[in-house]
This record gives C-alpha cells, sequence and structure tokens, in this order.
C-alpha cells in the first residue's frame, strides 16, 4: 500500500500522507493541505471526512459491523449488563467484578439531584419536550458542580464529574416525564439495578408497591446497550467539538442531548411512531403509505428505514427486531400500530423498489416500537435514546480529551459578495 495520495492542482503534484486504521480503514491526512496548495476539502455533513482518529467504535457500514472496544454488538447486547458497557466505552476494558461493584456503588452515591433542581423543573411548563428540559437540567450541573467547569483536572476528579451525569441522568429523565405528566417525582431506589431504578421513577405511583417487570428491564438493558456508541456520528461530533474548546463536560453532553433531539437523528425513534399513528387514523393502509414514500411527489416521508452509514443492515436493528417480538410475546401486547409497522416491515423488506435503495427498517424503526410496547410514553424516546447514548459521549469526550486534541475549527468555501462600498442609508 503506498504511504501517500497524489493530488494534482493546476499541473502541481502534492503527495498527502495515508493514515491507515486498525482495520485497515484507509484515511488522506489533509493536515497541511492548505498551507501546501491554498485549496481546502469541501464535504457537507463530513460524510467522506474523519473528524478523529478513535479506539472507542468501530462500525463497517456495507457488512454491518458494529464493535465497542472489539467486542460486537451482538455479543455485548446478549451478554453485559448495562453498566458493564458503560464502563468498556469509557475505560477500554470490560470490569473485573471488583471494578464493576465499585463503579456500580460509586454511581449509587449520586443519583440523587439537588433540591434546587426541582425549583428549575417546576419553572418549565407541561408542554416542554422531555428533551429539551435534560439539556437544560444537565447544563445546570454546571452550576451545582462549578468544579466541573475545568476539564483539565485530574482524572479522578474527572471521573467523580463522569459517576455523577451517569448517576443523574436518569434521575433527571424521569423527572422531567413526571413534569409533563404534572406528577410528583419519584426519588431514585439505589436496591435496584440501574434499568429497574429508572422504569420505578418514571412509573411508580404514590401508595403502589411498584414492582418492575423483569422482561422489561432486561429489554431496556439490551436497548441501552444497543444505542451506547456509533463512533462519530451527529450527537456525538457535537459533543467533541464543543469540547474541543475546553468546555465542561456537562455542557459538551448538554449540546450533544440537543444534536440527538433531532428528526434526522434521537428523534426519529418517536418520528416512527407518530408516522405509525397517524397511519392508523388513516385507516392503517400499509399499501398505501409504501405507495406515498414511493411517489417523490408526495410529502410523506418514510421513517426508520435505510441509513447514512449501513448500506445493508444496521445490525443493532436485527437485534431490536428479535426483542421487540419476544417483549410483545412475553407482555402479551395486541397493539394495531405495531401490526401496521410489521406491514410496513414486510413490504420494505420484500419490495424491489426499498431493496434496490437500501430502505430496510432501522434501529429508530424497532426501538419506537420496543419502547411503546414497554410502555414509554412517545415524548420519551428520545430521552431513552440520550440515556443509552450517555456512555458513548462520555467516552468520546475524554478521548479527546486525553489526546489533547485542538480546537474544531473547519473552514468554508466563501460565496457571497465580492468587495463593495458601503451606501448611506438614504441612497439605498
Ligand atoms: C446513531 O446511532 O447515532 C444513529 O444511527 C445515527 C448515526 O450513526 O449517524
Amino acid at each position: 500500500m503506498s504511504e501517500f495520495a497524489e493530488l494534482k492542482i493546476n499541473g502541481q503534484s502534492y503527495n498527502l500522507p495515508l493514515v491507515t486504521g486498525t482495520e485497515n480503514e484507509v484515511g488522506i491526512n489533509i493536515g497541511k493541505l492548505r498551507a501546501e496548495t491554498g485549496a481546502i476539502t469541501v464535504d457537507p455533513g463530513y460524510k467522506n471526512t474523519g473528524s478523529t482518529s478513535s479506539a472507542i467504535t468501530y462500525l463497517d457500514g456495507e457488512n454491518g459491523v458494529l464493535r465497542y472496544r472489539g467486542y460486537s454488538i451482538e455479543e455485548v447486547a446478549e451478554k453485559a449488563d448495562f453498566l458493564e458497557v458503560t464502563y468498556l466505552l469509557i475505560y477500554g476494558e470490560l470490569p473485573t467484578q471488583e471494578q464493576y461493584d465499585n463503579f456500580v456503588a460509586d454511581i449509587k452515591k449520586h443519583t440523587l439531584i439537588h433540591e434546587d433542581v426541582r425549583k428549575i423543573l417546576e419553572g418549565f411548563p407541561s408542554n416542554a419536550h422531555p428533551m429539551g428540559v435534560l439539556s437544560s437540567l444537565v447544563c445546570s450541573m454546571t452550576a451545582f458542580y462549578p468544579e466541573s467547569l475545568d476539564p483539565n483536572r485530574s482524572s479522578d476528579e474527572v471521573d467523580l464529574s463522569i459517576v455523577r451525569i451517569l448517576a443523574k441522568l436518569p434521575t433527571m429523565a424521569a423527572w422531567a416525564y413526571k413534569n409533563e405528566q404534572g406528577h410528583p417525582v419519584n426519588y431514585p431506589d439505589n436496591t435496584l439495578s440501574y434499568t429497574e431504578n429508572f422504569l420505578k421513577m418514571m412509573f411508580a405511583v404514590p401508595a403502589e408497591d411498584y414492582k418492575v417487570d423483569p422482561v422489561i428491564a432486561k429489554a431496556l438493558n439490551k436497548l441501552l446497550i444497543l444505542h451506547a456508541d456509533h463512533e462519530q456520528n451527529c450527537s456525538a461530533s457535537t459533543v467533541r467539538i464543543v469540547g474541543s474548546s475546553h468546555a465542561s463536560l456537562y455542557a459538551s453532553i448538554s449540546a450533544g442531548i440537543n444534536a440527538l433531539w433531532g428528526p434526522l437523528h434521537g428523534g426519529a425513534n418517536q418520528a416512527v411512531i407518530e408516522m405509525l399513528e397517524n397511519i392508523r387514523k388513516d385507516g392503517g393502509d400499509v399499501a398505501k403509505y409504501m405507495a406515498k414514500a414511493k411517489d417523490k411527489d408526495d410529502p410523506f416521508r418514510l421513517m426508520g428505514f435505510g441509513h447514512r452509514v449501513y448500506k445493508n443492515f444496521d445490525p443493532r436493528a436485527r437485534i431490536i427486531k428479535k426483542a421487540a417480538d419476544d417483549v410483545l410475546t412475553a407482555l402479551g401486547v395486541n397493539d394495531p400500530v405495531l401490526e401496521i409497522a410489521k406491514g410496513l416491515e414486510q413490504i420494505a423488506l420484500e419490495d424491489e423498489y426499498f431493496v434496490a435503495r437500501k430502505l430496510y427498517p432501522n434501529v429508530d424503526f424497532y426501538s419506537g416500537i420496543i419502547y411503546r410496547a414497554l410502555g414509554i410514553p412517545t415524548e420519551m424516546f428520545t430521552v431513552m435514546f440520550a440515556m443509552g447514548r450517555l456512555p458513548g459521549w462520555i467516552a468520546q469526550w475524554k478521548e479527546m480529551r486525553e489526546n489533547h486534541e485542538p480546537i474544531g475549527r473547519p473552514r468554508q468555501i466563501y460565496t457571497g459578495y465580492n468587495e463593495r462600498s458601503f451606501v448611506a442609508m438614504g441612497d439605498r
């Protein structure tokens, strides 16, 4: 393999060094391109541009491969606990039993949030979207833990900031939901596991002895693992670029939550269920809607199909599809919206139009279905995605800081006016 890529501009040749990753991915290092050639690259959405080198997550879009620190998504989803995967992503290795126990114990110490956070929470109207509440409450942690503002503190202090947000995010998420419902909040129950505690904070009601359904807790554990990281997606890149200015972990995570909120990213699972509900309200004719999806003049957009990176299938979708079937069966769920989903899925997997365009059901299609079956309200779907993605965001931020990466500052190609003289107001 050559060590350089040759670039010719106006007859002059330039040699650009090649970099090769541990999975033999090849990148062209353009770090000196502008200085040497005066030219820059242009790649809206950065679909062909590597922003960094990372050892956290590997994905192969052509072959549907996803690995966390080298472990396949299939194995960790089947065999691991979410906090085990959280530790793996952030610290690079699967924890020993002692490391895991200490990690869980540290998190349990910090599940409560400052009572003054309730004053912030109660300031939101009940129609506030939980993602906006969550990003605000996470950013408020910079005020309650001002020492977290300095990202260059000792590793022990950074680890404490990490444990605090891992511990408090589920509480904040559940409280955001309760605030939207106008219901009293539930305080953490540290006798329970991470997922069981979240479910109890979400669904327990006063004077009832709420028992977590183990089927639901197990499914939620798997869902969080499947969403834990996905290399340089929109929200992870947001966390990195905000953190690259030496903004704090909490400010960077809050920015990541806001990036995830968009319907083209983490908001897709909510958009899927809203699409299914609309189809149900219109009579549930899936063939009609799949025909609308093919009609480029029709404003209907099919949500939850295809993926920017995975060209053949999303490995997470395969795992979630089976989990969804298992959960629906175990819980005896009979939901017309879910039947509509199965109808859309069948057409998408069989109709040449969708097969040729790789429009297969993706992770957002099935996650919306399973969250609904678990009783998670639609407006909380993206919050669930955020709870799963939190370890990945933390790992990406930590790696970026430990590698002393420079501040992110992309360039542009200017397309505006050439120089012109100012015109006085009266002469315009
Ligand atoms: C994700 O998991 O972040 C989504 O699949 C989006 C992406 O990777 O671009």
